[in-house]
């Protein structure tokens, strides 16, 4: 196998060398994320709803990490203030398998290869607008990325149903922790991240 040699190289393919060696020291100085972004490689999306600051705790140290894009999804009509108002309307949309519409407009995803999804878990999988949003845009077959919080039930049934509505998606182990956690995950989170390969080790 021929070795690199930097002695045998034209004066201009020598400084072509040295200043892309340059770049990638500069690069791999930065954070992960910027270092992706650099090698002009980061085709992530990181798309969450939070009602209560939760998930997008856990969305925002994620994006911290990996970088790409994040958009915070929201319903056209905003759910109500009051917390038990919420539970019932939640509720009510759930047993009437609604489509509640999407409030927030939705990116080209053919920028992207890998979306994370952030919900907090509502009676027991994801909020009914995430049924809205992948019937919408299809997700095809990107690879999918999980993460929930939760008051105990963990995914319940959201894998399930993600599964359902992006059959041909590459579905990631997911993160999910209880919302009152969801402040102090980080270490939890970079774990995480580096398991499903998506972190340098
Ligand atoms: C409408 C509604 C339904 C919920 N249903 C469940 C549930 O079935 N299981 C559970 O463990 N937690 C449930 N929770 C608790 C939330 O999943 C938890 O507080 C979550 O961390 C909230 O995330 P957020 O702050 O990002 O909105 C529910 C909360 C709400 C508002």
């Amino acid at each position: 196998m021929q070795t690199f040699n930097p002695f045998r190289l034209s004066r201009r393919s020598f400084l072509q060398y040295a200043a892309c060696a340059l770049t990638l020291s500069a690069a791999s100085a930065l954070s992960p994320a910027s270092a992706l972004a650099a090698a002009g490689e980061n085709r992530v999306l990181i798309l969450y709803f939070s009602r209560s600051g939760n998930t997008r705790a856990l969305a925002e140290h994620i994006h911290s990490r990996v970088g790409g894009d994040m958009v915070e999804l929201k319903p056209a009509v905003p759910y109500p203030a009051d917390y038990d108002s919420v539970v019932d309307m939640a509720k009510k949309e759930q047993e009437a398998d609604a489509r509640p519409k999407l409030g927030t407009e939705i990116p080209d995803l053919d920028r992207y290869d890998t979306v994370f999804l952030g919900f907090p878990n509502w009676w027991g999988t994801m909020p009914m607008l995430f049924f809205t949003l992948l019937e919408e845009h299809p997700l095809g077959q990107k690879t999918v990325v999980p993460f929930c919080t939760h008051g105990g039930s963990r995914f319940g049934r959201s894998i399930q149903d993600l599964r359902r509505l992006c059959p041909e998606a590459r579905l990631l182990e997911g993160f999910e922790i209880r919302g009152t956690r969801s402040g102090g995950a980080q270490a939890d989170v970079d774990a995480w991240l580096r398991s499903i390969g998506l972190l340098p080790a």
